[in-house]
């Protein structure tokens, strides 16, 4: 099972296991990691699981939709790296994935 990695926004890292098929938002939601709110559940509509991502692991995951690239567009701190982490669908190619949780998500 790949394992990803969370920067907490404390500086504090966590390395989890991520079934293949969930989302990176699920890991961290289903380890009760800090700083992923994932108000709407996944359904891409809150913008509370605001993730920054390298581009070699975002070139891992599906480009983002139009409906999250609207939502990022708006969000405080975004950047290029950014995404929402409930888009970033984990494969067995994520294996070593390391994402950084902002402070800003709820
Ligand atoms: S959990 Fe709401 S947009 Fe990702």
């Amino acid at each position: 099972m790949p394992q990803i990695t969370y920067v907490l926004p404390d500086g504090r890292e966590e390395t989890v296991d991520v079934p293949t098929g969930q989302s990176v938002m699920d890991g961290s939601v289903r380890n009760n990691l800090p700083g992923i709110v994932a108000e709407c559940g996944g359904s891409c509509s809150c913008a509370t699981c605001h993730v920054f991502v390298d581009p070699e692991a975002a070139s891992l995951f599906d480009e983002p939709i139009d409906e999250e690239v609207d939502l990022v567009e708006f969000l405080e701190g975004a950047c290029d790296r950014s995404r929402l982490s409930c888009q970033l669908i984990v494969s067995d190619a994520c294996a070593g994935v390391r994402v950084v949780v902002p402070a800003t998500n709820g």
